[in-house]
Formats: structure tokens, C-alpha cells, sequence
């Protein structure tokens, strides 16, 4: 059966690692006989440039009647004037989604510490992956906004809590079998919430999981100086953004790494870098993060993962033989990083 992507392009960079990830996804579908159209709608700025909001109505329903969603970024400073704002089409499409769990790991390709800003005994082998709360806390709270006092409200359910952290558990299941959750319990009700659901979820099901819970403030830290130790990370929305980020820049470029964010409908699929738009139509971006992103679109909403297998593979030889844009020392353009990566597919 056909599968439906809806490509939202986006803003800076966006257009142009989205154009990679679709050329990479047209390949290896002719590749493996696989069948998917791939329809493309106005997103972020380009949309309230268009229209006058960043997630039109046209755009939403196209959304919510896909198999799955992949995204450039969004955002720039020509939309930093007051009016409306690019990112809030990406938190009202992920709401509209439902995509709760955001999935984003951070793996050191073997041979390539040497990229990292860290010594490379502290990276190696660090493979870790960060399972953020995607549809709530302070990104979703009431807002109050005036001239002399403002206010972004976090709040948590535990079932909201309940429904990331079985995700993460499910995922630590699958690999070393540890997990990491992070919140600030010693000053947040929403943080001492977010501890309890998680302890009495890992007691009444995950028992065979190693839980450890680490203070947001220790663990900015310790991804500094121990990252290898780490296996799953689970922590909420904010927490989530900025942890994640730090995290990405460990294997030496956040234009590395991609992102899956998944919940009973499609799910949405990003680079985790942002519209870059001291770089963007300068065929700099590394498309790495959005080609990686369309493997875990495969892998999770495509039920191709000999595709997602196919493509991760690629990505890796291009690394290994050392080709690469400027962010991780290389020559390529995206275009020919794109290339480099598509001529691998066996
Ligand atoms: C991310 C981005 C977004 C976020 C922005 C663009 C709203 O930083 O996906 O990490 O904060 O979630
Ligand atoms: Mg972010």
C-alpha cells in the first residue's frame, strides 16, 4: 500500500535538508520497491508569509491524514517583529499530532571522536537516547504576557507523565537496560510529580530496568564528563529542548543528529538543529540529521526498516571515508553530501 508523507520544508536550512531527505527517501524507495508520495505543504514562516499563520488549515489536514510528517525547521528573524511566530506552528502541529514522545539519540560513530569538542576517551562509545515530553509542561502552559510581569505556567499530569516514561522504559528494554530521569525535584512540584509517576511505573512494570533519577542541573554536567555512562534519558519538554542540544554536540555536530516524535497518530519527523539562518542558501547544511531522520520515519511509520537500515548504513560509510560539510571540518556542499550518501546504497 502507498504511504503518504507530507514534507513540511520550512525555514533557513529547512528547505534544503528537507530537499535531501526526499531525494534520499525517493532513492531508496526505487531502490526497495517501496511506494510513497510525498506532498508538500507551507509550514513556519513560509506559511505566515503566505497566509498569514504558520500551520494553515490546508496544511493541518493534510497533517493529520498522513503516515507520517517530516520537517525542515522553522523560524528566523524576519518573524521576530510581534506578529506571529513560526514555532508555534511546530507546537500546534505537534499537538495536533499528539506526538508525546520525542525520541532523539546521540551515538558516536566508531573512528570519528576526534570531531568532538571533548577528548575523545570521554566520547567514546557514547550512545545514549533522550526521550523528551513533547505535548506538555511550560511549552503548553497558560501564558501571560505584558509590558511588566509575564508568566509561563508548567504543569504535568501523571498520566501524561506515565504514557513518556513507558515509552522510555520500552526503549531502555531494548538496549543496555538502564534509564536516567531527569527533573528538578528538589525545587518543582512538577519535577517531585514527575519522580514519583516514574519510580512507582518502573516498580509496577519495568522491575528488569536499572532507574536512576539525576537532577537537571548534574546532569548538563555529567553529559560533559561522563556521557558514555548513560543509557536511555527520559525528562520533560523544556528540559528535554536543552539537554538534548548539549547532548548533540558530543558526537561533533548538532547538524548530526535526528529526531522522531511519535504518539497514536503519524509521526513527526526532524533534524534537531534549528533554520540556521546565518547559513541558509549557502549549501553549507549538514543533511546528515534530516537523512537520518527520514531512516527513523521508516523504521516507525513507514514499516520500512530495511529501508532505515539501508540509509543508516550510507550515512555511516560517508562519514567513515571522511566526507562531510563545513560544521564537521568537510568540503561537501549538501547537495554533495547528499550524493555521497545516495551512491552508497547497495
Ligand atoms: C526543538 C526546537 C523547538 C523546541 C523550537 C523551534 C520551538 O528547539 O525542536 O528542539 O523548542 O522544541
Ligand atoms: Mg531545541
Amino acid at each position: 500500500m502507498t504511504k503518504k508523507i507530507v514534507l513540511l520544508a520550512g525555514d533557513g536550512v529547512g528547505p534544503e535538508v528537507a530537499g535531501a531527505a526526499h531525494r534520499v527517501l525517493m532513492a531508496i524507495a526505487a531502490k526497495q520497491g517501496l511506494s510513497l508520495t510525498v506532498d508538500e505543504k507551507l509550514f513556519g514562516g513560509a506559511a505566515i508569509d503566505a497566509t498569514g499563520a504558520p500551520y494553515p488549515e490546508e496544511t493541518a489536514q493534510a497533517c493529520g491524514s498522513a503516515d507520517a510528517v517530516f520537517l525542515g525547521a522553522v523560524g528566523g528573524p524576519k518573524w521576530d517583529d510581534g506578529g506571529p511566530r513560526p514555532e508555534q506552528g511546530l507546537l500546534d502541529l505537534r499537538q495536533h499530532l499528539g506526538v508525546f514522545a520525542n525520541l532523539r539519540p546521540i551515538t558516536m560513530m566508531p573512528g570519528m571522536e576526534a570531531r568532538s569538542p571533548l577528548k575523545d576517551d570521554v566520547v567514546r562509545n557514547v550512545d545514549i537516547l533522550i526521550v523528551r515530553e513533547l505535548n506538555g509542561g511550560i511549552y503548553y502552559g497558560d501564558r501571560v504576557e505584558g509590558e511588566e510581569n509575564a508568566s509561563d505556567l508548567c504543569a504535568y499530569s501523571r498520566g501524561e507523565v506515565e504514557r513518556v516514561a513507558r515509552i522510555a522504559f520500552e526503549a531502555a528494554k531494548g538496549r543496555r537496560g538502564r534509564l536516567a530521569s531527569v527533573d528538578k525535584a528538589n525545587v518543582l512540584a512538577t519535577s517531585r510529580l514527575w519522580r514519583k509517576a516514574v519510580t512507582a511505573l518502573g516498580k509496577a512494570e519495568f522491575g528488569d530496568i536499572a532507574l536512576d533519577h539525576v537532577l537537571v542541573d548534574a546532569m548538563a554536567m555529567k553529559l560533559i564528563t561522563t556521557p558514555s555512562s548513560f543509557d536511555v534519558i527520559l525528562t520533560e519538554n523544556m528540559f528535554g529542548d536543552i539537554l538534548s542540544d548539549e547532548a548533540s554536540v558530543l558526537t561533533g555536530s548538532i547538524g548530526l543528529a535526528p529526531s522522531a516524535s511519535l504518539g497514536d497518530g503519524p509521526g513527526l519527523y526532524e533534524p534537531i538543529h534549528g533554520s540556521a539562518p546565518d547559513i541558509a542558501g549557502q549549501a553549507k547544511a549538514n543533511p546528515v540529521g534530516a537523512i537520518l531522520s527520514a531512516a527513523m520515519m521508516l523504521r516507525y511509520s513507514l514499516d520500512a526498516p530495511e529501508g532505515a537500515d539501508a540509509i543508516e548504513l550510507a550515512v555511516q560509510g560517508a562519514l567513515q571515508s571522511g566526507c562531510g560539510t563545513p560544521d564537521i571540518g568537510g568540503t561537501l556542499t549538501t547537495d554533495e553530501m547528499t550524493e555521497e550518501i545516495i551512491s552508497r546504497f547497495s
